[in-house]
């Protein structure tokens, strides 16, 4: 069995990796999926200021799960907090392999940063069905099923206002990862969708290009999140690359 921690994207938490969880063990795989600190059933932690802060929670949970060696993966977010766990703990040479889900290396640019704090203000004055009303069609395509998307809306609901206006400030203040990218010696499966408009497929395939062993898929007919929208064409391609590495 490969272990594989996946960190999911925002704002949501770790029920979003349901299908992953269900069809796992067959394929060989191990999974550990983690809240992140405020999200889920972390809600009562500490909020995080830093996506350097959410990284060193996925290091506890790896510790705590007594994990030597694993496949680290995230969507989106979770992207951003695999790259963070990269540069802050990747030197102990326990990640074996990364799975990047729709998201990317840089930072946020300038004109980006007030996009996120009106979506700080909307979550805090306004709470997480105003956000869930923004978020929802750039999450998923509109013609997804009315189940994914009431699924996803419950569970940005259920997130509390404040830890998810404290990952977007910590979103908008990330640092730049491009340089760790030339740097990544384990094999990478660097996932798209064909239909994402806040990490299009270009964005996957120029982060794919920079690091040395990555592969590059694209999943057909999804957005933002495939292992949801599409979750047998993204099992296939996760699982296949997970099987690669055993
Ligand atoms: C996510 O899905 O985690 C967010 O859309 C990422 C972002 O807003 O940069």
């Amino acid at each position: 069995m490969t272990d594989v921690v996946l960190v999911h994207a925002f704002p949501l938490d770790a029920r979003m990796w349901e299908p992953q969880l269900a069809t796992a063990a067959a394929a060989g795989i191990r999974l550990h999926v983690l809240d992140l600190p405020g999200f889920g059933s972390s809600a009562g932690a500490a909020l995080p200021p830093t996506l350097d802060d959410h990284a060193d929670a996925v290091q506890a949970f790896t510790r705590a799960r007594g994990l030597a060696r694993f496949v680290l993966g995230g969507v989106s977010m979770g992207g951003y907090v695999a790259f963070a766990y990269l540069r802050r703990w990747g030197g102990e040479g326990r990640v074996s392999g990364l799975v990047l889900s729709n998201t990317r290396a840089e930072a946020d640019a300038p004109e980006a940063k007030p996009g996120r704090d009106e979506m700080a203000a909307v979550a805090r004055t306004q709470g997480m069905s105003a956000v869930a009303d923004r978020m929802l069609p750039r999450l998923v395509r509109s013609d997804a099923p009315p189940e994914l998307k009431s699924r996803l809306r419950a569970i940005m609901e259920s997130q509390s206002p404040q830890a998810t206006a404290a990952a977007v400030l910590a979103m908008r203040d990330r640092r730049d990862s491009s340089d760790l990218l030339s740097s990544i010696a384990v094999p990478t499966l660097c996932v798209a969708g064909a239909g994402d408009v806040i990490t299009p497929p270009d964005v996957l395939r120029g982060l794919a290009a920079r690091i040395p062993h990555a592969r590059f898929v694209t999943i057909e007919g999804t957005a933002h999140l495939p292992n949801l929208e599409a979750p047998a064409a993204f099992d296939a391609a996760f699982h296949s690359f997970v099987r690669a590495l055993a």
